[in-house]
């Protein structure tokens, strides 16, 4: 760093000062030629005042001795050697004493300018000093008799140009030492400053002292190098992270799935094949925030779970564009690579109108197959135009798939959830070679439940085009299979979960779906005090005070649970008044859906309820639920997740329910309680979970109370067995089996391509 300071200052030292000389070189020149001008113009007047007195003497018929004269009182002029006057002969016929001195003979500027009748002026050496000649001819009746010279010493014009230099030299010498003196203290300021503390900090970052983009100090003018470092950093602490699990998955000889596992596997299933997801909602909505357009992720346990397998694979994510800057920012092909901070994938939109959105997004995926499909007593609506705009949307997907295969040999594309029930069939249909798998993120009901469904028959048909259809739980695929038992005429074998019809085979597995979560980290061992103190000052931050903290994340919707929760949280205040004034709730709401009325309906409930309940026990700086109504970031959620004494799941029927996981993938430190909904698919997993129904309030509340009593060690104990059995079956197990599975499968020859063999007719 000295050396390049060094560097730096001579650099400027000698840069400076060159071009201060240029600059300086310029003045003299421009000053000296201002001079000589300014003595030609002094010459040339003095030159015609002395003529016309010379021709008015010669006219009188003035002597010789009268023109000596004459000169001699011109000869006092400031800078003025002398004035001399010849004949037109060349001969000097007057002279001032001093220039008789120095001129010998008649300047040659005096004979040119007799010869070509006009004033000649010119700068030469007289006796090696310089002098001006200024001369004229001059006239008797209108006739060149002579010449006059006027000479002028020129020396004081060097004399002046030499002042000039050393007033700019020293001007120089100044001005270089204030530059440099400013140019280093600004450096020092606004870059070696910086550089100090942005080495500081990457040193804590590549040392795992620190982690966070929140940590990032003030680096001015490096700011955006510093967010590629922490991209960059969070690549390499990913990367160790996966080495460290790998050397310890070899020294344990378990077989642990890691996003570089999943990486390969998929290559080598693939082949040249690539991974194509279809799912309705994107991973990144583009929206206009003033002048800005910011990518924002959205509140979905789908999303969530895939964008992981998309970046371990570097497939095409192609889903509905319904941010509001969404085609601003994709390129002439509908495509853009996502994440926005670290490009891993390709997500390609598709557009919809308000009427599609409406007809298959509103209606006939969320007020149709939403509640048909979550025993929440919801009652499912299905309209006629709803399904058609379903149909239509559906055709829509189908061809933006078709277009990204095209030039694609095998691919296997992987369809997800209930908007897309018929897209399998539609896509076999024109590439039997694809291989389409389609996961149903959400539960599926009985036979009887699902048979309300007008189209139930086309819904299941469309879905078995798939090779392989998966679910959450063993309990939805059984549900399905008899589904299909009851609506076609189709070969179920229930010995290996599969569905044969019309020559095409279908595989119905369960794969529970899960999060990423970090390898065995280091435990973080923040004491129970600090603990106390960064949970004090978050819940400063929203305005309480409080001394235990429950929370709950959860997209407002009624399948969640949530007024049942306010409900068990206000009868815990009931039946244990100690907690009182101590604890409180902080439920995190993503508006959802919002246009569909039993969604506005909720929300306006949820409120209604938090501020009923809040009412009745408030006081002081403290009240029982803090409702943040807003879409939070995962590094928002996660702050809450790590500062909660427990996280309270109330799902009336989930699939899986990813909060659970992602509430014990934050706690590192091992410390917290999961209450959890026994209508979860995530219960059949977390057995260490407190499992509730969350129609009994009492039970809930009850569940409370022992989450906050528990034991540490309990509690410990509890999380570091959900972590593992997490850990063990990750969003990477569940990416990996689902994607070897179906790479795995027999295509039937029809689905090759290939022709069927002939059937011999034998005549009778
Ligand atoms: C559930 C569904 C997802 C959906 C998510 C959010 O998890 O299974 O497909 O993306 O809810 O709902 P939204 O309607 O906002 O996409």
């Amino acid at each position: 760093m000295r050396l390049l300071s060094l560097r730096l200052i001579i650099s400027l030292i000698v840069g400076m000062t060159l071009v201060s000389i240029g600059f300086s070189y310029y003045e003299v020149v421009r000053e000296k030629q201002a001079l000589r001008r300014e003595l030609e113009r002094r010459a040339e007047v003095l030159g015609e005042s002395v003529a016309a007195n010379v021709e008015k003497s010669w006219e009188e018929g003035g002597s010789e001795r009268a023109l000596q004269r004459l000169v001699q009182r011109f000869g006092n002029r400031e800078h003025l050697l002398g004035v001399a006057i010849s004949d037109r002969q060349g001969k000097l016929i007057a002279i001032t004493p001093e220039l008789a001195k120095v001129l010998t003979g008649v300047p040659r500027e005096v004979t040119q300018s007799i010869v070509e009748g006009h004033g000649e002026s010119s700068f030469i050496r007289l006796h090696d000093e310089p002098v001006n000649i200024f001369a004229l001819p001059l006239y008797r009746d209108e006739e060149i008799v002579g010449g006059l010279a006027v000479v002028h010493d020129a020396g004081y014009i060097r004399a002046q140009s030499l002042r000039t230099w050393r007033e700019a030299f020293v001007t120089v010498l100044i001005q270089v030492f204030l530059i440099v003196s400013i140019t280093v203290l600004i450096v020092r300021w606004s870059i070696v400053g910086p550089i100090a503390r942005a080495a500081q900090w990457m040193r804590a970052l590549r040392m795992g002292r620190i982690s966070s983009r929140q940590q990032m100090p003030d680096l001015d003018l490096f700011k955006p190098l510093a967010w590629e470092v922490v991209t960059l950093t969070e690549s390499l602490s990913q990367a160790r992270i996966a080495a460290e699990n790998e050397a310890r998955l070899r020294e344990a000889g378990e077989s642990m799935w890691t996003a570089d596992r999943l990486a390969v596997q998929i290559r080598t299933r693939l082949g040249d094949g690539r991974l194509y997801v279809v799912s309705n909602r994107e991973p990144y909505i583009h929206e206009r925030k003033g002048k800005s357009i910011e990518a924002v992720v959205p509140p979905s346990g789908l999303v969530t779970a895939l964008e992981p397998v998309l970046a371990a694979c570097d497939g095409t994510w192609i889903a509905h564009g319904s941010g509001d800057a969404d085609a601003e920012v994709v390129d002439s092909h509908d495509r853009l690579r996502v994440p926005p901070r670290d490009p891993r994938y390709t997500l390609r939109r598709l557009w919809l109108t308000k009427e599609e959105e409406q007809g298959y997004y509103y209606g006939f995926a969320n007020e149709g197959l939403w509640p048909l499909c979550h025993i929440a007593h919801a009652r499912p609506i299905f309209r006629a135009h709803d399904w058609r705009h379903y149909q239509e949307v559906n055709r829509k997907f189908t061809a933006a798939v078709l277009e990204e295969i095209k030039d694609v040999e095998q691919p296997v594309v992987l369809v997800q959830d209930y908007h897309f029930a018929l897209l399998p069939r539609m896509i076999k249909e024109k590439r039997p070679d694809a291989r389409v798998a389609i996961f149903w993120h959400i539960p599926w009901p009985n036979p009887e439940a699902f048979g309300i469904c007008p189209w139930q028959r086309q819904l299941v048909e469309g879905l078995l085009g798939a090779d392989l259809v998966g679910f959450h739980t063993q309990s939805h695929c059984n549900n399905f299979l008899q589904t299909v038992d009851r609506t076609l005429e189709a070969r179920v074998d229930w010995e290996h979960f599969s569905v044969a019809r019309q020559s095409h085979r279908t595989i119905i597995h369960p794969f529970p779906i899960s999060v990423d979560i970090p390898g065995e980290a280091p435990v973080e061992s923040m004491s129970l005090r600090d603990e106390y103190i960064k949970r004090t000052s978050l819940m400063h931050s929203l305005g309480v005070d409080t001394a235990f903290v429950g929370i709950g994340v959860d997209r407002v919707d009624y399948t969640k649970g949530i007024p049942e929760r306010f409900h068990a949280i206000e009868r815990f205040l009931e039946k244990y008044p100690k907690y009182q004034g101590k604890f409180t709730f902080v439920q995190i709401g993503a508006p959802s859906r919002t246009h569909i009325k039993r969604y506005h309906d909720l929300m306006a409930e949820v409120e209604a309820e938090t501020e009923r309940i809040n009412w009745r026990f408030q006081s002081g700086k403290w009240k029982p639920i803090v409702f943040l109504k807003r879409h939070h970031s995962h590094d928002e959620i996660d702050q809450f997740y790590r500062a909660a004494d427990f996280c309270l799941v109330t799902s009336l029927h989930d699939g899986m329910n990813l909060v659970a996981k992602e509430f014990l993938a934050a706690r590192r430190d091992e410390r917290g309680v999961l209450i959890l909904s026994q209508f979860t698919g995530a219960a059949r997993e977390l057995r260490d979970a407190l499992l509730v129904n969350p129609y009994d309030v009492d039970q809930t509340a009850e569940a409370i109370r022992i989450a906050l009593e528990m034991e540490p060690e309990e509690k410990q104990l509890r999380v570091r067995n959900m972590r593992r059995q997490i850990r063990e079956h990750n969003i990477y197990r569940w990416a990996g089996n689902l994607i070897t599975e179906l790479c795995e499968l027999r295509l039937d020859s029809a689905d090759r391509g290939e022709p069927k063999p002939r059937t011999s007719v034998t005549a009778a």
